[in-house]
């Protein structure tokens, strides 16, 4: 790839990171769906050499809620699965896909398959609607918001249901107990699962999932008020660099004779206490960048330019963004980005001319709630594992509080070393810091105790569901 086409790229991406300046609505992105290396680096998180699911396909309904004619129509849905360590009436463990191909976050999600063999547990990654291969209309699923139309986190949840009470069915082991995971979006999937099928799932680990980033729940300048602080957590002079060079980037983007220069720089991989006195502010915000993306330390590279499109599936993301994941964000003055607010009624115009569609930014939180989650969650729900790093941005949109006795926040805070976005899905590795270790047992055994408690729950109970 030519290396200003690169440059462009991942000068959109850094546009993003900061909001954008010149006031165009930014859609807030998740680190799984954009800036990630290529899926050849993702897999070496994985220990196996060859991925251990087999793939199938489920031909999956359309629109689960009305019986409109076309509503019927079937699509095929990818679905990975692992038996090896299963046995009948085991636990199925089921990973609700994200915004991006299935594959990625299977081979991202080591922690499922870590820990498949002492549950004897059936691993199942269910890719989400309109990412990766499970497209209703194909290559033209993103033509027009006719198409696009059924895309929505509620048709996705239905999908899920549809296809574990399908799979039980056929592998006759319906008494098996189903926990969710997720991570990111996926985890807010997750969680959400758990609230509305209750019944299929007994209980759900959410990792870092932001479902209180809608409404007015979280204030929304706290995201980047969130990726500052990291930022002046490791030192208050790379704050000031930061804070001190959107002018310059910005300046030097707007000729096209600096970019083969830009690209030269935001090429190079450094991290920022490496750098030498008297470096740009260009290349301290690319190492600054790279605290935020770069959030596994497995990065080689930022290959923005392959993949980012349409293998993480940024299209779907961008209509989720302008139909119901309305996720404001601003930049405080305390931030170091250039300060920003959120114009809604612009973003609204962005959406209508890109997908002639209105966004619904109250739809999330009258479906799924959020407001006064700790009071509502606190008699209504069960068996829901938040876990969060502070040092992740997204937490702040997340639950961090301990709401009752099963639905619990497992919260790493700076102290206790780094807590990135959706690391305790990892595969453990022998460098893995103490706290992570503590933080994947303590998940083991509160599922094991979800489970114990169902099976004790039948056994106790002559009615056991069919
Ligand atoms: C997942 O891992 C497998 C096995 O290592 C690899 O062949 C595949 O390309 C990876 N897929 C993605 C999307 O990362
Ligand atoms: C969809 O697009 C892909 C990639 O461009 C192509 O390989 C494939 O043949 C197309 N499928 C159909 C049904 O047109
Ligand atoms: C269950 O079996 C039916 C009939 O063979 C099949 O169509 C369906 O895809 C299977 N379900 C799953 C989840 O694979
Ligand atoms: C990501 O972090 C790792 C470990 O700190 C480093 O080796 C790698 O070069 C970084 N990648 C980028 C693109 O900066
Ligand atoms: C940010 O700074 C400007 C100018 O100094 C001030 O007018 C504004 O009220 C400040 N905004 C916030 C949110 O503090
Ligand atoms: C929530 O409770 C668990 C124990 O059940 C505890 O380990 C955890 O630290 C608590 N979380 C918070 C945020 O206090």
């Amino acid at each position: 790839m030519a290396a200003s086409s690169f440059l462009l790229m991942f000068l959109v991406s850094l546009i993003l990171i900061a909001a954008t300046v010149e006031s165009r609505q930014a859609t807030a992105y998740f680190p799984g769906s954009v800036a990630h290396s290529s899926q050849e680096e993702a897999a070496k998180t994985l220990k196996h050499d060859e991925t251990p699911y087999k793939t199938q396909y489920f031909p999956q309904i359309l629109d689960h809620f009305n019986f409109q004619p076309e509503s019927s129509k079937v699509f095929y849905q990818k679905y990975l699965i692992n038996s090896k360590f299963w046995h009948k009436g085991a636990p199925i463990f089921v990973y609700t896909g994200n915004e991006g191909n299935i594959e990625w976050f299977a081979n991202n999600t080591g922690f499922m398959l870590d820990i498949a063999p002492q549950f004897h547990a059936l691993l199942v990654f269910i890719e989400h609607r309109y990412y990766g291969e499970s497209k209703p209309f194909g290559n033209d699923s993103y033509k027009s918001a006719k198409t696009l139309g059924y895309l929505t986190s509620q048709q996705a949840l239905a999908d899920f249901a549809g296809l574990i009470r399908s799979l039980k069915q056929n592998l006759s082991s319906e008494a098996s107990p189903v926990v969710v995971f997720g991570g990111s979006y996926g985890g807010m999937l997750a969680a959400w699962f758990r609230l509305k099928y209750p019944h299929i799932a007994i209980g759900a680990l959410a990792s870092s999932a932001p479902i209180l980033q809608f409404d007015v729940i979280t204030p929304w300048s706290s995201f980047y008020d969130a990726v500052s602080q990291d930022y002046k957590d490791v030192s208050s002079s790379c704050y000031d660099v930061i804070k001190g060079s959107w002018d310059e980037l910005f300046a030097m983007s707007t000729t096209a004779n600096s970019l083969p220069q830009l690209s030269k720089t935001f090429k190079t991989c450094k991290i920022i206490d490496d750098l030498p006195a008297g470096t740009s502010k260009l290349i301290k915000t690319f190492a600054a960048a790279s605290l935020y993306y770069n959030y596994s330390s497995t990065e080689k590279c930022f290959n923005i330019g392959k993949g980012s499109t349409d293998t993480h599936g940024l299209h779907g993301w961008d209509w989720q963004a302008c139909t119901e994941m309305v996720m404001p964000m601003t930049c405080s003055n305390e931030s170091m980005f250039p300060p920003f607010s959120f114009d809604y009624k612009r973003f609204e115009e962005d959406c209508l001319s890109t997908f002639g569609v209105k966004p619904r930014p109250h739809w999330i939180t009258t479906e799924f709630g959020g407001s006064r989650i700790e009071q509502v969650l606190k008699r209504f729900g069960s068996n829901i594992i938040f876990s969060n790093g502070m040092q992740d941005p997204w937490s702040r949109g997340s639950v961090l509080k301990n709401i009752s006795e099963s639905i619990v926040a497992l919260v790493t805070r700076a102290a206790h070393g780094l807590g990135a976005h959706h690391l305790d899905l990892r595969s453990a590795i022998k460098e893995d810091p103490e706290w992570l270790t503590m933080q994947r047992r303590q998940e083991v055994e509160i599922i094991r105790k979800w489970i114990d408690q169902y099976h004790s729950d039948i056994s106790s109970n002559a009615n056991s569901e069919i």
